[in-house]
């Protein structure tokens, strides 16, 4: 070879690597992917940016880069960035840019699955709530509002993504389309259609589009579509050869993929903490990787449901404010048995970056905070009404108030003397999810979405009827999606329909950060009865506020830490630090007893404030009472243990526990 073709095979091997372009992409003749023209396995795991404060995004990705993951999966949220019609929010922590770049960064490629439905035990499965302004909309289907509100998202959203694919320089492999669609009854081929052309529209040809579905032929029927790659999910325990053989039935050559290996699995208020063995996860997940198949670990870390995110299945069962999944790192990123099982079976398969993962955060008890009560709801309505008090007829729902998440008040009169103990209902149970009933500023029981229905109560005519109700998360999964709130049917006093109604919309977290319930001098204003005889005994409190502050002592090294708060005797409520919505506690049924408290929310400069919102009764009558905080998290707490203390459960009956 003459040295000016050496030369010139030089210039173009050199040019060849230099404008190799970066590939991703399906090699349908050896059923596997191929990256940048080789042979590519994913092992990943799934990861909620929406579920961790950003300041723990890195440490939280750097973990799961060092159990040997290659990849993460992650969701985005359409309600979590588009809370209302036109308006984006994507700062601080739902900076999702920002977190796919540090991703990136660490060295961690991104299966990314943007919805627009998405599941995900979060609030209506990510759709916002706004949808069902045009009340008999058919999402997940062609319906044109849904689409139009589809293609606005999508058209705002997709382009920021599209920079950071693999082939333009970015960490995204591939993109899933939809969400477990063949699970919903629509079975809408038009919208799958009409989604896979959106989603090329902007983000090109090149992108490998995917759909996940459970690993059966039923599901794969109505879940998968040419143009993206079928792919399924399912968990330890199953028949690994069985369940590719679904996904088989969908793309008879292609890589394996399981997209969500359940690692763990959700909790449901009033029910046992879900718990995986760690040997049942190694097990299966060893068949599929000696099969060469793609594995996404879901989740392998879960976090929190802050504020109202949390979503519900049915029949009506809210899921708690911690999502820890018994993932591999607990809720608060700690490092568990389950992370360096799973890590010691990734090592055989690939090599795993040398050295220790980042340690757990320590977490700290900050020990208990006296709290003091503030004032009832029904003494703070004008600071808590924005909006001031919508007269209707029959009941309204939260929407038809413009509000979307935490409480409304419904008030009226008895329109009759009712001195025998009468029925308040909710004949077609429409009480979505949760109300207080209280007479005369007397609380008067709960009745509760598909558990109590009817509660007794008495009263006279003229007597004030006050109705908290509660929105406790938005259905994620089924038909049922559509999930109005508030009173969504008529409440009946015997067999008279109510009407004639005041509903108040409350702009309780707007209050709070603002620190409008503080340092007022709240006068009662709902007029006293005496209790009757009858009640007495068997009701709890008015829905109150209660505030503690504390302060973080100097001189210990390392403050603030993260941190674990429990309600010691409290029942149910709504959190916030700092004007921080912490999200929902709910002792008095259970599973989870603490709330992860981040260290980012609390300061040393200053005093701390907390702020409760007891809903039934806290304990602080006669004596004080006490939030307090703890560096051990309970999530698993036995509810025959917590029914014992539950004395005064108005509805205990009518528990399904
Ligand atoms: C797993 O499924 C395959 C294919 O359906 C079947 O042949 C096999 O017997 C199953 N194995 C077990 C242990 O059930
Ligand atoms: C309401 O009272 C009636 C009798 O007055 C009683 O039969 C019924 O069980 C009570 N209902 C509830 C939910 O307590
Ligand atoms: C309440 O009842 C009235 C009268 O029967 C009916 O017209 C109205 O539609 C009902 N409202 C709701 C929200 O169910
Ligand atoms: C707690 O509230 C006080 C009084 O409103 C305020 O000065 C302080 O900054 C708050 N603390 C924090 C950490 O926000
Ligand atoms: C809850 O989990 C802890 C830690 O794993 C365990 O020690 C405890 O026995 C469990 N409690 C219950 C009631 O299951």
């Amino acid at each position: 070879m003459a040295f000016r073709d050496a030369a010139l095979l030089l210039l173009v091997t050199l040019q060849t690597v230099v404008a190799s372009p970066r590939t991703f992409e399906i090699d349908y003749k050896n059923d596997c992917f191929r990256k940048d023209g080789t042979e590519f396995q994913y092992i990943s795991g799934s990861i909620h940016y929406n579920r961790i404060p950003r300041v723990y995004w890195k440490d939280r990705l750097l973990k799961m880069y060092m159990a040997g993951l290659n990849a993460i999966q992650m969701y985005i949220p359409w309600n979590f960035h588009e809370p209302h019609p036109g308006q984006y929010v994507f700062s601080g922590d739902r900076d999702v840019m920002h977190f796919i770049q540090l991703a990136h960064d660490i060295g961690l490629l991104v299966i990314l699955r943007p919805g627009p439905y998405i599941c995900g035990e979060w609030d209506m499965g990510g759709l916002p709530a706004w949808l069902l302004n045009k009340k008999d909309i058919v999402l997940r289907t062609s319906d044109p509002d849904y689409i139009n509100a589809v293609d606005k998202w999508m058209g705002k959203l997709l382009p920021m993504i599209k920079p950071f694919l693999y082939q333009n320089g970015g960490p995204i492999i591939t993109v899933q389309v939809e969400n477990e669609y063949g699970s919903y009854f629509a079975c809408d081929y038009s919208y799958l259609r009409h989604l896979v052309s959106l989603f090329r529209s902007h983000l090109g040809q090149d992108v490998v589009l995917f759909s996940t579905d459970g690993a059966g032929v039923s599901y794969l029927k109505c879940g998968s579509l040419q143009g993206m790659y079928a792919t399924v999910d399912f968990g330890p325990g199953s028949n690994v050869t069985a369940a590719f053989a679904a996904q088989r039935y969908a793309e008879p050559h292609g890589p394996l993929v399981n997209s969500e290996f359940y690692t763990g699995w959700l909790d449901h208020w009033g029910e046992q903490h879900s718990r995986v063995p760690t040997s049942a996860v190694v097990k299966t997940l060893v068949d599929m990787l000696n099969m060469g198949a793609n594995v996404n670990l879901y989740m392998f870390i879960g976090g929190t449901n802050f504020g109202y995110w949390n979503g519900a299945n049915g029949p009506y069962a809210p899921q708690p404010t911690s999502y820890d999944y018994d993932a591999p790192l607990t809720e608060a990123g700690d490092l568990t048995d389950k992370y360096f099982a799973i890590r010691d079976v990734i090592k055989m398969y690939r090599k795993i970056p040398e050295g220790p993962p980042p340690p757990s955060t320590p977490k700290y008890a900050y020990g208990p905070v006296t709290m003091k009560k503030l004032t009832t709801v029904y003494d703070a309505l004008d600071i808590l009404s924005f909006s001031g008090p919508v007269k209707s007829v029959y009941p309204i729902s939260f929407l038809d108030l413009n509000q979307q998440f935490g409480f409304i008040l419904y008030r009226t009169t008895l329109p009759v003397d009712c001195s025998k103990p009468t029925a308040l209902s909710s004949p077609l149970n429409g009480v979505h999810d949760r109300a207080y009933v209280s007479v005369d500023g007397i609380a008067a029981g709960i009745l509760e979405r598909d558990k109590a229905i009817s509660l007794n109560i008495t009263g006279k005519a003229g007597s004030q009827l006050d109705v908290l109700v509660e929105n406790m998360g938005r259905i994620n999964y089924g038909k049922d999606i559509n999930d109005f709130k508030g009173l969504v049917s008529n409440l009946t006093l015997g067999a008279k329909v109510l009407s004639i109604w005041t509903s108040y919309s409350l702009s309780i977290d707007e209050a709070i950060s603002q620190g409008l319930l503080h340092g007022r001098d709240f006068k009662r204003r709902v007029p006293i009865r005496r209790p009757s005889r009858l009640l007495q005994h068997s009701v709890s409190s008015l829905p109150t506020f209660y505030s503690g502050t504390f302060s973080i002592a100097d001189g210990i090294p390392d403050l603030p830490q993260d941190t674990y708060i429990q309600f010691p005797n409290w029942k149910k409520g709504q959190i916030w630090i700092n004007g921080f919505n912490l999200g929902r506690y709910w002792p008095d049924r259970g599973p989870q007893i603490t709330l992860f408290v981040p260290a980012s929310l609390l300061s040393t400069a200053v005093l701390n404030n907390i702020t409760v919102l007891e809903l039934e009764g806290a304990p602080c009558a006669p004596g004080p009472c006490t939030v307090e905080f703890t560096a051990i998290p309970v999530l698993n707490a036995t509810l025959a243990s917590l029914r014992d203390h539950s004395t005064h459960q108005f509805h205990k009956g009518d528990l399904l526990y």
